[in-house]
């Protein structure tokens, strides 16, 4: 089973900052997950939340907020006194810290709540340019952007994310097409995984945080999981192979 840094390290660092990621670089896991939005200029900024009011001192929507603008806050701080000072990443800095590393590289498009035109295109654009293509895999809970990103560039993985109990999720992955479903823990749990995975399905699961739930994904025998830990759940999967 594969190990996902979920927004970097972000159990022992702020979420989505260059820290997280410098952190999740550092260990020795298949991938790392990051979520992008577009700010009011157009550029790709990495952030979970629409709103910078949960992850920094400043308030109101990457949407309606500059780069620059959104630089003058604080994104650390919130998360501990150590990381006071970090800002924003765009999503070319973070995928800069990875250029030399064997790191997989999920980027979720951030488009289901705010449609963000473009997006796709221009995260398509940074990829090939950085020619990171063969290590990266498209996610979003936005199913007509997946669609629409393998549309446009075959040759990169996407992936469907949802927290829903589907019928017939493997048909509906190839139906779109994605070529593979990334799936919230309760969901995991139901029959729908265990048929998809019967029928060839790629299953990967979010947020696993907890050992025993670790243990339990690898028992139905899940492709991979996104953790806030990824170096504690390393050791946790290697003490479990001896
Ligand atoms: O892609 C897995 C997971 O990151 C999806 O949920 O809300 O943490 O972006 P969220
Ligand atoms: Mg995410």
């Amino acid at each position: 089973m594969k190990i996902y840094a979920h927004r970097g390290s972000s159990g022992t660092h702020p979420e989505n900052t260059l820290a997280a990621f410098k952190e999740a670089a550092r260990l020795d896991i298949f991938g790392v997950e990051l979520d992008v939005h577009l700010t009011k200029d157009d550029k790709m900024v990495v952030i979970h939340d629409e709103a910078i009011n949960r992850t920094s001192n400043g308030k109101g929507f990457v949407r309606d907020l500059t780069l620059s603008e959104l630089r003058a806050y604080d994104f650390g701080n919130w998360f501990g006194d150590d990381f006071k000072g970090e800002s924003i990443p765009t999503l070319e800095e973070v995928l800069m810290i990875f250029q030399n590393t064997t790191h997989h590289l999920n980027i979720e498009l951030k488009s289901d709540i705010f449609e963000y035109e473009g997006m796709g295109d221009k995260v398509l654009h940074l990829v090939v340019k950085m020619g990171l293509d063969e290590r990266v895999l498209i996610s979003s809970f936005d199913h007509e952007a997946v669609r629409n990103f393998k549309k446009s560039a075959p040759h990169i993985e996407v992936a469907l994310v949802t927290m829903d109990v589907l019928v017939d999720a493997y048909d509906y992955a190839r139906f779109i097409p994605a070529d593979a479903l990334h799936i919230s823990y309760p969901a995991a749990l139901r029959k729908m995984t265990k048929e998809a995975m019967l029928k060839g399905a790629i299953i990967r699961v979010f947020t696993v945080n907890e050992v025993m739930d670790v243990q339990a994904l690898q028992q139905i025998g899940v492709h991979a999981i996104f953790t806030d830990f990824p170096e504690k759940m390393k050791h946790v999967l290697e003490a479990g192979k001896i």
